[in-house]
């Protein structure tokens, strides 16, 4: 197996950003708050693995496209894959009516939507779902998208700081799901670092971002929070997967928050169990190719 970068020599690495969400100095001495801390931090070390790293599985994106392709009937789509991933990402509706109850697997719930693709404006989103809905689906964190750069940039951020502050109460870390203006012209490390770093200073605790080839490393090292890295439409290769996902937590994402290019694959078994490779193993691009091949030949 090829050799990668040691962990220290990231600009960031997954551990240290475990060390510090997890540090026993940052506990409080007022007896409610500790316990207060200790849901927050039991819900994220659930999240984010020992190794400091996370693979994340959204199924969320029928909440503005409806029956997205291959998502038809998410509770089927995940049915072979969901053990790979170390989170589900969903809406409430998603959640209740397709996904088994007695799952043993932690859930973020996306609170944000009241939009779709046929609409004025997707950055035009509302928080839609209440504190009490969260405690009751017992959802280990919450997601909502971040929108900067658009006419709604304001609104969107101050739902963050709204959806922040009620969640804080109860030890619940909110994600935030960051995007720049029109998303595929600003894929560049100065706007995704912006956008990264404001939603971090409002007080998310996990961040969301797309990947860049040119400086990502600075979207990390801007964010005082980890970063995870989406997936975005459906890529030619699955070998290009691989080559971001790898470069990212070179440069220091603690992993992914990926979707339709692990679900809309010709073989979503085999590419979950590649991409989990190389964000928990660190294989390296062709190591997961390889691995890819054998799972989808059955032999893995
Ligand atoms: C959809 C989302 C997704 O959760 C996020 O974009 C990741 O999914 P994908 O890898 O398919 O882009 O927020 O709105």
């Amino acid at each position: 197996m090829q050799h990668r970068m040691p962990l220290h020599d990231l600009p960031v690495s997954p551990l240290a950003h475990r060390e510090r969400l997890f540090n026993p100095k940052t506990k409080s001495h007022h007896g409610e708050m500790i316990n207060m801390e200790w849901g927050m931090k039991n819900r994220l070390s659930q999240l984010i693995q020992k190794d400091g790293k996370a693979l994340f599985l959204p199924i969320d994106h029928g909440y503005f496209q409806g029956p997205t392709h291959c998502l038809e009937k998410p509770g089927e789509t995940i049915k072979p894959i969901w053990q790979y991933a170390d989170a589900l990402m969903m809406t409430r509706g998603v959640l209740r009516n397709c996904i088994d109850p007695t799952i043993q697997k932690p859930i973020i719930l996306r609170v944000s939507g009241a939009v779709t693709v046929v609409g004025e404006d997707l950055a035009n989103e509302s928080i839609v779902t209440s504190i009490q809905e969260i405690l009751r689906l017992n959802a280990m964190a919450v997601s909502m998208s971040v929108f900067v750069g658009t006419k709604y940039e304001n609104k969107s951020l101050t739902n963050l700081a709204k959806l922040v502050d009620y969640c804080e109460e109860y030890g619940i870390p909110v994600m935030a799901v960051t995007s720049v203006g029109r998303e595929l012209e600003k894929r560049e490390a100065r706007y995704l670092a912006l956008v990264a770093r404001v939603s971090a200073e409002i007080g998310a605790r996990v961040v969301k971002t797309y990947y860049c080839k040119e400086k990502f490393e600075k979207v990390i090292e801007g964010c005082p929070v980890p970063v995870v890295i989406a997936g975005g439409p459906k890529t030619e290769t699955q070998l290009e997967v691989f080559e971001f996902v790898y470069d990212g937590m070179q440069k220091g994402a603690i992993g992914v928050n990926l979707g339709r290019n692990i679900w809309q694959t010709e073989n979503p078994l085999a590419s979950i169990r590649a991409i989990r490779a190389v964000v928990h193993e660190g294989y390296t691009p062709k190591e997961a190719q390889d691995l890819f091949e054998k799972v989808k030949a059955g032999k893995a």
